[in-house]
């Protein structure tokens, strides 16, 4: 069977930065290092007033299109994932489309559009998408491009602000992929919950402690379903395990858990038993409370072993490296912790061809995906060609004032008007509600 998956990827980040030891912590009276060590988190991207998530996920579209030497006639699908839609018919992805007939002789008049919305994890469905309509035949030999944008913000004050974020992420997903192909396999843990939602309103509404809780109890979910289809996970047989990343510190507990889940009644377990003793059974115990404290014990012991750090520093850690810079991309912080983990592996001379990834999704709502992707050949020459470290250093640094400024003009129930700070070029700029952007 050929092989379906990743055949490039291009990301595009908001044009401005918040400082979040320097600039956020002393404002809001806080340590700096609850960010850095406790998030997890340096800086957040932020989008300048001439940005918007048409413009980014046309930016990063445009240079995907552009260094694969692809004309719209290659393309038969446009999938704009976002939770930050401003247009409740027309989808986001005709503005996009509207945006690259600028540039390209042809149209994409020829190609199936739509918007996807499951919070987060609406990305990643939209790659399934792609990935079913290529497997069925439907493609006539075309390639599908998903985009996933988000405008990250949360109200000013809200816990959450810390964690804001703005970027795109584009994707091709095509027959024999040049990055990563994608597994048949998934797994889901799905349920009806409101701890992050916003009901006809910009900003969410979240019950941020308990988000933390419902991305666990679905990731684990969604880890035994991927184990009901795929047989038992062995961590040794991935390479990195990229997870959705509202910000590392949730990372850092979902991986813990991931962790705890795979070597129950393993050889691992074994070899850790006489140091931390063996992992608690919820059936050896009288009430929920007492089982409770127990794994929290076996956890804050595991946390430490030598053997869950080498893991994680290995596997986990490489996937952060840009999120710590960006903070919450929303649909596209999953597929930033892929790039992040094969950046480092570049920078590292590893050869990631036919390594496999472990990779999880999740969406407030709330929905956890698991699958699997296998490297592909050409994965170096992908990644080689981004210019993720130049994007970010040219972010214009936000002093307080300015970010309160940017984040009312971002604020669709304001109507504020803020001078740029810094110039586009060549690239797409937002030219008011509903309209797409014009190419400067
Ligand atoms: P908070 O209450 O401001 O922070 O909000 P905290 O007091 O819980 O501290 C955070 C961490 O920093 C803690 O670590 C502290 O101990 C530590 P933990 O105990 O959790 O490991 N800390 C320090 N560490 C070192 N030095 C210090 C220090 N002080 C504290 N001085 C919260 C945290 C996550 C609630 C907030 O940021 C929030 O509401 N965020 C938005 C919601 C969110 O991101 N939830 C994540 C799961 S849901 C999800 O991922 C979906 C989402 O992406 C949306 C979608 O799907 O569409 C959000």
């Amino acid at each position: 069977m050929t092989a379906v998956g990743i055949d490039a990827i291009e990301i595009w980040t908001g044009n401005l930065k918040l400082d979040l030891p320097g600039t956020f912590a002393p404002q809001k009276g806080e340590d700096p290092e609850k960010y850095t060590k406790g998030l997890g988190l340096n800086a957040s991207s932020f989008p300048d007033s001439y940005e918007d998530i048409v413009t980014m996920g046309a930016n990063a579209a445009h240079r995907l299109m552009d260094r694969k030497g692809l004309e719209p006639d290659d393309i038969g699908r446009i999938d704009v994932a976002t939770e930050s839609s401003f247009d409740n018919s027309k989808p986001v992805s005709t503005y996009v489309a509207g945006c690259l007939e600028q540039v390209y002789d042809g149209d994409f008049h020829h190609a199936n559009k739509g918007e996807r919305k499951f919070a987060c994890i609406a990305g990643t469905q939209s790659l399934d998408d792609a990935y079913n309509w290529i497997r069925a035949g439907r493609n006539r030999g075309r390639s599908a491009l998903v985009i996933a944008t988000d405008t990250a913000l949360y109200a000013r004050g809200d816990a959450g602000e810390a964690t804001q974020g703005a970027g795109a992420v584009a994707m091709l997903i095509s027959e024999d992929p040049d990055l990563v192909e994608l597994s048949a396999e998934q797994g889901y843990g799905s349920a009806d919950e409101t701890d992050f939602l916003k009901p006809n309103q910009q900003f969410p509404s979240v019950d941020g402690k308990r988000s933390v809780q419902v991305y666990l109890a679905r990731m684990r979910e969604a880890l035994e379903d991927y184990e009901s289809v795929a047989g038992d996970v062995h961590l040794d047989d991935f390479a990195y395990a990229p997870f959705h990343t509202p910000f590392p510190g949730m990372v850092r507990k979902a991986a813990l858990l991931a962790y705890r889940h795979v070597i129950r009644n393993t050889s691992v377990e074994d070899e850790l038993a006489d140091d931390i003793g063996r992992q608690p059974r919820a059936e050896a115990f009288d009430t929920d409370d007492e089982y409770r404290d127990a794994l929290r014990d076996y956890m804050d012991s595991l946390k430490e072993t030598d053997r869950y750090q080498e893991w994680y520093a290995e596997a986990i850690d490489p996937t952060l490296s840009i999120s710590r810079e960006v903070g919450n991309w929303y649909t596209g912080s999953v597929h930033i912790a892929r790039v992040s983990a094969l950046k480092e592996a570049l920078e590292d001379g590893r050869d990631m061809a036919g390594e496999r990834l472990l990779v999880g999704s999740y969406g407030s709502g709330a929905q956890a995906e698991i699958h699997a992707e296998i490297v592909q050949d050409g994965w170096e020459e992908e990644i080689d060609a981004l210019n993720v470290d130049e994007q970010l250093a040219e972010r214009y640094d936000m002093d307080w004032a300015d970010y309160e400024e940017i984040h009312d003009a971002h604020n669709h129930e304001m109507d504020v008007d803020v001078e740029e700070f810094t110039t586009p070029s060549e690239e797409f700029v937002f030219d008011g509600w509903g309209r797409m952007g014009e190419r400067k």
